[in-house]
């Protein structure tokens, strides 16, 4: 059958980064087209060429159903059959479900005006369609990550599109909305709609595509059905290095001396869709790496957002033995909290600013002894952890909106962790991030709990949370529903309290 899609020798320069280089990718309807590489390798930007986001450099050419065009923008590639979910979330806070499923084709009625009925009427057919048990009517800003994602894919859904390009759709979504999620792509294929798929999570790529063409350093290294390769060797393709091994042995540093201990922790105002948070109690040790998984909406995040300062709370907080009152991050990090949060875009990150900028946000006083900032000082710290965590980046002057979306989450990481926090929490640290990277930051919270910080992990990627931690507590419904001492922790154990 002809490939719907076909992108020929297509390239793409930045300054001083050459995204792609020459590359080829044919999508044909009815397929699920994996495209996997490593943090930088040019599949976002891939994407963004065949949704006219971006222009290509001359040279290279893009055909639809056998006919040369050019793509101009994002509403031209959509009338053409191809949309996308981006790996950022783009919706709308401010609005409605309904109002951004529709947004700039709403439904108009007789006298021009806004046919609100019918907009919340088609909207919750689409969100039928997805199992989602959302209200039309609802804000978007009080939805969950997972929950917003899941608007952003019924969206695309709704234009009918030829090819549905997915940009990392399922890296904030719950095991269930993922199931729900990977359900729906193969109704989408039984319709004959094609699906460029991207993610790191390589087990959806064995259970899902079709194909998958790998890219590494912004090449085409190969295109092939999906029976013809293993892990092992899709993983060899995307690194061409060898990998330090994921999930290695796991050694504890966990002391006696209690850095943090939470009392009766309970949420002053719970969002109108998140969890109740109450009742919460524990204990971090110094060299500890404790764990929290829940399903996502558990309250994990809440939790943590009580102890920074970002949300109101009764109870008490423990630093070292003292009550601390905590009322905003400044607070919190004055008590040497650090907090890497899920969400970069939002929280993490100053888009518009330089990596090291970024960087040192966190702890420029620590570069300005007197009255002016060491630059130089900043500069070759900013360089160690680029080092360390391999960001992929020309220089630390790069604007981080430049970056891959998993380097940016590196960045997120460098920026907390420079600061040498005595408690730091990390909110799903390795989302968005490749597999070799991912290896390297685990390392990096070992080689920390051995310095003696105390660290929590809160992830929903199970494997994850049982390789990294030296105890696991289990969040349900607000609540810590269980402890477990790594013994005790197994994959079982585990679901079986968070889902009980
Ligand atoms: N607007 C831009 N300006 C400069 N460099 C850019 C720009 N957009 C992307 N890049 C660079 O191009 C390269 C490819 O980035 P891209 O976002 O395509 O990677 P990716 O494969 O999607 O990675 P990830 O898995 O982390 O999302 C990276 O080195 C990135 O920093
Ligand atoms: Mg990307």
């Amino acid at each position: 059958m002809q490939p719907f899609l076909e992108m020929h020798n297509i390239s793409k320069t930045f300054p001083g980064v050459r995204a792609l280089n020459r590359v080829d990718l044919l999508v044909r309807q009815g397929e699920v087209h994996a495209v996997a590489g490593e943090n930088g390798a040019g599949k976002s930007t891939l994407m963004k060429i065949m949704t006219g986001v971006q222009g290509a450099d001359p040279g290279g050419k893009i055909l639809i159903d056998g006919h040369e065009v050019e793509i101009r923008d994002p509403v031209h590639a959509r009338a053409l059959g191809i949309s996308i979910i981006y790996q950022e979330l783009s919706v709308v806070d401010n609005l409605t479900v309904a109002e951004n499923l529709f947004l700039a084709r709403e439904p108009v009625g007789r006298a021009g005006l806004l046919d609100t009925r019918r907009m919340n009427a088609e909207a919750r057919k689409v969100l039928e369609r997805l199992e989602m048990d959302i209200a039309p009517t609802t804000r978007v800003g009080d939805l969950s990550i997972g929950q917003q994602q899941m608007i952003e894919i019924a969206k695309a859904i709704s234009y009918e599109s030829k090819i549905i390009i997915m940009d990392e759709p399922t890296a904030s979504l719950s095991h269930h909305e993922t199931v729900t999620l990977l359900g729906l792509i193969r109704a989408l294929r039984a319709r004959n709609v094609g699906i460029v798929y991207i993610t790191h999570r390589l087990d959806e790529i064995f259970e899902i595509a079709d194909r998958v063409t790998i890219l590494r350093d912004g090449s085409t290294i190969d295109s092939l059905p999906i029976g013809d390769i293993t892990r092992d060797i899709l993983v060899r393709k995307m690194v061409d290095r060898e990998l330090t091994q994921l999930y290695g042995t796991h050694a504890s540093h966990a002391t006696d001396q209690v850095v943090m201990a939470v009392e009766g922790l309970t949420l002053r105002h719970a969002k109108p869709h998140g969890a109740k948070v109450r009742d919460v109690s524990f204990q971090l040790h110094r060299g500890e790496i404790l764990g929290f998984f829940g399903l996502i909406g558990a309250g994990r995040t809440e939790i943590m957002e009580m102890i920074f300062g970002v949300r109101g709370y009764t109870g008490d907080i423990r630093i070292d033995g003292a009550k601390v009152d905590i009322g905003t991050p400044g607070d919190a990090i004055s008590h040497g909290i650090g907090f890497v949060t899920e969400d970069r875009k939002t929280q993490g990150l100053v888009l518009g600013m330089s990596v090291r900028e970024n960087f040192s946000l966190t702890h420029l006083e620590a570069y300005s002894p007197w009255q002016f900032i060491d630059r130089a000082a900043e500069a070759r710290r900013c360089e160690e952890f680029v080092r360390t965590l391999g960001i992929k980046t020309p220089s630390s002057e790069q604007r981080v909106i430049n970056l891959s979306g998993g380097n940016q989450q590196k960045v997120v990481i460098a920026k907390w962790v420079a600061r040498g926090p005595r408690i730091l929490i990390v909110d799903e640290p390795t989302r968005g991030i490749d597999i070799g990277a991912k290896a390297e930051v685990h390392a990096l919270l070992a080689r920390l709990a051995r310095e003696g910080m105390g660290i929590i992990v809160i992830s929903s990627d199970l494997p994850e949370v049982l390789a990294v931690s030296d105890r696991v507590a289990v969040v349900k419904d607000g609540q810590i529903a269980h402890v477990f001492s790594r013994a005790d922790a197994s994959q079982e154990s585990i679901m079986q309290a968070a889902a009980g």
